[in-house]
């Protein structure tokens, strides 16, 4: 049979649009907000930009439903009032400004602190299964340095609890997640001067598909930089810098960076955990440090509030007491909740419990954890404006642990996943509002080649493996820009990271049966020489301690210092840093100030 001429046209215009595609080597697709990340902050912002009338589209880099949030154990902070009645939004200002060393955004906190309740509420109508009172209200925990029970909880699965009805309604609400899509660059036109985002080129990194996700705005919602430490609780291949640097190269300002929060309590065995997290509500139910001797030592270093002091003063605590050889033969102290009853564990930690059961057979209910430090959060991060959190860069917007503003040099623990879901939700509508007043969206097929360009540039044979690289960054900023650190050792990592970024450029990428899975590391471990480039020297500048950022040449806090130290690229494309003064405290606010005193623990401790 003779083939028609409408099927000759069909064949003719199959084949032109594969040359097209092949010489473009990507598709495209188009939404009003691009999400970049499907964690708790970018699924929250999705829900936000779609129930403001926005079509969006979700880009995560693992599975669905597999994001790092899932590892948040111990709660969510509300001033709920539900357990101490005493407590308002103004007392969690209060902590939470205070317990930062006073160099966080005043008007973030406001925000945080005021509208968590409402985000909590909403969380648990959506059907996350927080823990009740008996009256059927939100129960409340202690955590560490709140001065009132206000951190609400699932268990020891909060995280899970909140991902889990997160992903629920965006599923319910019809809005679409490509999962494994890493994204490579933020697309950015500086055609008329002002920097404006109109997307992200992304790779699948089973396939290596490439999709240009244009957009009138995104959110980059793609999570911190701790895995860039040998100890971490991140798990592999997550929060290893990818956000910042994306951030970087489109123009932003990272803030900072060099505050990063050490968990007290990472475990410390087998080797392949070390660093997962022995969560804070071990202590907030209860449980005490101990060293080798025996001795509950947290009353030597904060006898006020003892393990439940604020997080830096316990991971150095910890860390001192590890150092000084009084720790465990294994490098870790002890946190015992053995006087607690295993029902009562059980219940309260039922995640810990199956933890260092599987992995070690170690009953807690019976036996002490071996715990030491671990890089946990990144309170540095993407600059943004409080309100919206916009960048600097239009049409972009970035929420969650990619971002800074909101926790000064201490983050208290439960107010990361509230912060998810205030900013996230803001974000989210703010990305909504900038599509809809977007006259004419911006495109520039220039800027996609470039960075499709870029992607063919890296995927190339050379001498040096990025797996092996990673490992060097996560030693050096362990060593060099650990839990203290001083001039010398920070100068010493700025060299070994310099010369790690020289050899990055000649890493063998190649795809294989298994997939991209090269391209994507390479790529995570150019995030991680940038983030740790970017930490380095924020620390050098901040020349003092403060909080989480603890120098043995400077163990004062300086007045002078408190400032915020912010990162950007120069004309010539290097990281430069300047100061910022903080933003004032506004008068409204100022009157809490008044009664501060640290909270003291006083009947919580000595169960
Ligand atoms: O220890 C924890 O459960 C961690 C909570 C947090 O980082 O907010």
């Amino acid at each position: 049979m003779v083939p028609s001429t409408a099927l000759f046209a069909k064949i003719r215009r199959f084949l032109h649009r594969k040359a097209v595609l092949k010489e473009k080597k990507y598709r495209s697709q188009v939404s009003n907000v691009l999400i970049v990340g499907s964690g708790g902050a970018g699924l929250r912002a999705a829900i936000a930009a779609h129930e403001a009338g926005a079509d969006v589209r979700i880009l995560g880099k693992r599975i669905r439903n597999d994001a790092h949030t899932v590892l948040a154990a111990g709660g969510i902070n509300a001033a709920l009032a539900n357990v101490d009645p005493e407590d308002t939004w103004e007392q969690h200002f209060v902590d939470t400004y205070e317990e930062g060393y006073h160099i966080a955004d005043p008007r973030a906190v406001e925000l945080l602190v005021q509208e968590a309740p409402d985000r909590v509420l909403e969380i648990d109508s959506w059907g996350a299964p927080f823990a009740k009172t008996k009256d059927g209200h939100l129960d409340q925990r202690y955590f560490g340095a709140h001065r009132y029970r206000r951190t609400c909880y699932a268990g020891d699965y909060t995280g899970r609890a909140v991902l889990n009805a997160l992903t629920r309604k965006v599923l319910d609400l019809g809005i679409e997640i490509v999962d494994m899509q890493y994204v490579s660059k933020l697309l950015v036109d500086t055609t008329n001067g002002t920097p404006e985002c109109f997307g992200a080129l992304a790779f699948d990194i089973n396939s290596g598909k490439r999709t240009a996700y244009l957009a009138d705005s995104v959110v980059l919602a793609a999570g911190g930089h701790t895995r860039i430490w040998r100890i971490s609780s991140s798990r592999r291949d997550e929060n290893t810098g990818d956000a910042m640097r994306l951030a970087l190269q489109a123009g932003c300002q990272l803030g900072d960076m060099e505050l990063v929060q050490f968990h007290p309590t990472g475990m410390v065995a087998p080797e392949e955990l070390a660093g997962t997290l022995v969560t804070e509500a071990v202590r907030g139910e209860g449980g005490h440090l101990l060293n080798s001797k025996g001795e509950r030592y947290m009353y030597n270093y904060d006898p006020k509030r003892a393990e439940l002091s604020t997080r830096d003063r316990v991971a150095l605590a910890n860390f001192t007491e590890i150092m000084e050889g009084r720790g465990t033969d294994r490098g870790g102290v002890l946190l015992d909740i053995s006087h607690k009853s295993k029902e009562h564990i059980l219940e309260k930690l039922p995640r810990m419990y199956r933890q260092f059961m599987e992995s070690q057979m170690l009953d807690i209910s019976k036996t002490p954890m071996e715990v030491a430090p671990t890089a946990h959060y990144s309170m540095g991060g993407v600059v943004v404006e409080p309100d919206s959190h916009a960048t600097r860069v239009k049409g972009l917007f970035a929420a969650g642990e990619c971002t800074t503003g909101v926790h000064g040099a201490n983050r208290l623990g439960g107010n990361s996943l509230a912060e998810i879901l205030v900013f996230g939700k803001r974000a989210g509508e703010h990305a909504a509002l900038y599509s809809d007043n977007l006259e004419l969206p911006k495109r520039s097929r220039n800027v996609i080649a470039d960075a499709s360009d870029e992607l063919d540039r890296l995927t190339s044979k050379g001498e040096e493996l990025a797996r092996p690289m990673q490992r060097s960054v996560r030693n050096t900023m362990w060593k060099k820009c650990g839990v203290l650190r001083d001039e010398s050792s920070l100068q010493e990592g700025i060299s070994e990271i310099q010369q790690l970024k020289e050899a990055s450029q000649n890493v063998d990428v190649r795809p294989s049966a298994e997939g991209y899975g090269d391209l994507a590391l390479a790529l995570d471990l150019l995030g991680s020489l940038d983030s740790a480039e970017a930490t380095l020297r924020c620390a050098v500048e901040r020349k003092e301690s403060r909080g989480s950022h603890q120098r043995s040449d400077y163990p004062e806090t300086s007045a002078e210092q408190r400032v915020n130290y912010v990162i950007s690229f120069n004309d010539a494309g290097n990281q430069c840093v300047e100061s910022h003064p903080v933003p004032p405290v506004p008068e409204r606010l100022q009157d809490h100030f008044m009664e501060y005193s640290e909270p003291s623990v006083d009947g919580r401790l000595l169960e």
